[in-house]
């Protein structure tokens, strides 16, 4: 099959395949001995059709044998039960011998095919942390986290301080003392799993990144990339990210629609479409993840799913506008998965660009359309957007470990703030702590409860507007109250003291006619102005172009305050109706229409369209020339 299905692929318009991610069984059917005769006619069948290939680590996938031999190089789920053979996923990060045959197999595929002309990319391994990975529990993680406690506070007794053991009398006399956070009666010291977390986010750093070092010594010049995850944050991206060349992520709208915490009502509006901010928050996510910018789509759905509770096929049109919009959005490849619905294992019910008996299935018809458009557009350069968020993995791991109101959802606070500013119409980057934000006419600081160093300094220097959200400055490096409690050093933006704080059960809310916080609220000290109260306190202070909320802001204050922000910024904003949104590049204007009906987006770009009509379709999109 393989020959006929380069031609159709190169017929369709792709020009780029990923191969090989979970293939070490047929490469190294048995310890030490290779097979390349198969993998050697594939890279040749594909190169004969002119097209680029992205190679794959295998390393998501240890074979049975491997497994066999180190029995112990299993992940330990926090229940302490060895994850067995017979999926994927199932190594320890932090097994040394797992970590020596990761680097063996890494270093026989880079030797071979490191220079071939048409490998021009590698991914490492398959989406990191997928099923629950990233936290193993295991006796290799355990010796780990001893080594990294060690090289972190030196000193038993620094770690006990800075953990606040006396508590409990949870004092440790040395560093082997000290376990996994796993298995205790209850919870256990917050400080504790935090810096078991961020151990276990190094843990996949470090692992990838003896990849990333054997592939740039026998791979010069190609692209080493990741495929990250959608509405994950178990490990940290940025780290990981400094390490790639382009940062990819694998885009399931409908499933991940299905799969998160979006009301029914919104999962039954966009069951066939996804909601309209899921694909470009992510996209606007790992923009910010590589230093380079680069990144892309290594996973593109296609059709229906197999994973989520209810998996719904797209409305025609979905596939072609989610493609242009990832390129509206500055991606430089959009890969679909997969090629063929495998009639067979796990997957046999995802769909593909062929259908199991290789006829073409739905999708493959629009990836030609997203094909042709894209020749007519010609490169795409991202802009620097208006407005910023800033995003911190460790942000998440702190709400999640000690929530304290069980709604607290880092990802949807950031998610809501997000949709907000692009139901305005706006372009957003969502950038880490390090980012510059010198260029940014406003920027947004959902949560930040630990502060890195310097940037408060960062937020000091901008010129425009700066809406910084509840919790942020509220915990120490080591998980404690700060002494002169929070929000810490935010205070040098606007004198506001956290006296209490509340979470509030569904229902419960605090505010006016047309907006509220809700989830959690906060009582402040300040001299600064109120600028939002509610019935019982007010929840929003300002001082200069600074402001604070203390609560979770519903979507009607947000728009509130976002109109503020930009009217003191001098952006323009342009409402969006339900389900459209725009996007900017360089040269064009894009709006994508994510709604079920035909929606008019006359005014939106001047001119005639270059592609598509002012009236735009259901599951469609238009295109101008930008002015
Ligand atoms: C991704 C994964 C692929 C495939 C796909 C199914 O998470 O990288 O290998 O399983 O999901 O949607």
């Amino acid at each position: 099959m393989w020959a006929d299905d380069a031609r159709r692929m190169r017929e369709i318009g792709l020009s780029l395949v990923r191969i090989g991610e979970f293939a070490w069984s047929r490469i190294e059917p048995e310890p030490g001995h290779f097979d390349w005769d198969w993998l050697d006619r594939a890279i040749e069948t594909l190169a004969s059709e002119g097209l680029s290939i992205v190679l794959c680590t295998p390393t998501a996938t240890p074979p049975k044998w491997l497994v066999d031999q180190m029995p112990d190089m299993v992940a330990v789920d926090k229940h302490g039960r060895p994850r067995g053979f017979g999926s994927r996923r199932h190594y320890c990060f932090s097994h040394l011998g797992y970590r020596a045959e990761s680097r063996r197999i890494s270093t026989a595929l880079a030797e071979r095919y490191g220079r071939h002309p048409s490998i021009t990319g590698w991914q490492t391994d398959n989406e990191f942390g997928c099923h629950d990975t990233v936290l193993s529990f295991s006796d290799s993680a355990a010796a780990g986290f001893r080594i990294w406690l060690q090289e972190k506070y030196r000193t038993i007794e620094a770690l006990n301080e800075a953990w606040g053991n006396v508590f409990w009398s949870m004092e440790y006399r040395s560093f082997d003392e000290v376990d996994p956070p796993n298995l205790t009666v209850t919870e256990a010291n917050p400080a504790h799993w935090l810096d078991y977390r961020r151990f276990a986010s190094d843990e996949v750093v470090s692992f990838n990144r003896e990849q990333v070092d054997i592939l740039r010594a026998h791979s010069p010049e190609r692209d080493i990339t990741h495929n990250f995850m959608g509405f994950f944050t178990d490990f940290d991206h940025h780290a990981l990210g400094r390490d790639l060349d382009v940062a990819a992520w694998d885009s399931y709208p409908l499933g991940f629609l299905e799969q998160f915490w979006f009301a029914e009502t919104t999962k039954c509006d966009y069951a066939r479409q996804g909601h309209p901010d899921i694909a470009a928050f992510h996209h606007d996510l790992y923009r910010g993840a590589a230093p380079s910018g680069r990144w892309a789509v290594m996973e593109q759905q296609p059709g229906p799913v197999n994973w989520a509770r209810f998996n719904p096929a797209p409305l025609n049109g979905m596939v072609a506008l989610w493609t242009l919009e990832a390129y509206a959005h500055g991606a430089e490849f959009v890969s679909y998965f997969r090629w063929r619905q495998a009639p067979f294992a796990q997957e046999q019910m995802h769909a593909g660009l062929l259908r199991p008996d290789s006829t073409e299935a739905e999708a493959a018809s629009e990836a030609r359309e997203a094909a042709d458009a894209l020749k007519r557009l010609g490169e795409a350069e991202a802009p620097v957007a208006p407005a910023a968020i800033v995003f911190a993995y460790e942000a998440a791991w702190v709400c999640n470990i000690q929530p304290q109101g069980e709604t607290f959802n880092y990802l949807e606070l950031v998610f809501d703030w997000y949709s907000a500013l692009r139901r305005k119409g706006l372009d957003v980057d969502i950038v880490s702590p390090d980012a510059d934000l010198s260029a940014y006419e406003m920027v947004f600081v959902p949560t930040l409860p630990i502060l890195p160093d310097g940037f408060v300094e960062k937020l000091a220097a901008i010129k425009g507007p700066v809406l910084i959200g509840p919790r942020t400055g509220s915990k120490t490096e080591s998980f404690s109250i700060p002494q002169d409690l929070a929000p810490g050093r935010v205070r040098d933006l606007i004198p506001v003291t956290v006296t209490r704080v509340e979470s509030l059960r569904p229902a419960i809310e605090e505010g006016g006619e047309d907006w509220s916080v809700i989830r959690w609220c906060e009582d402040v000290q300040t001299r600064a102005k109120a600028e939002f109260s509610g019935r019982r306190k007010a929840v929003v202070f300002n001082r200069d172009r600074v402001r604070y909320v203390a609560g979770w802001p519903d979507q009607g204050l947000l728009d509130k305050l976002i109109t503020k922000m930009a009217k003191e910024a001098r952006v323009e904003l342009i409402p969006m109706k339900k389900g459209l949104r725009l996007r900017r590049t360089a040269n064009h204007i894009f709006a994508f229409n994510y709604s079920d009906a035909a929606l008019n987006a006359a005014g939106l770009g001047s001119g005639a369209p270059v592609i598509g009509e002012t009236i735009i379709p259901a599951a469609g999109f238009t295109v101008w020339r930008r002015r």
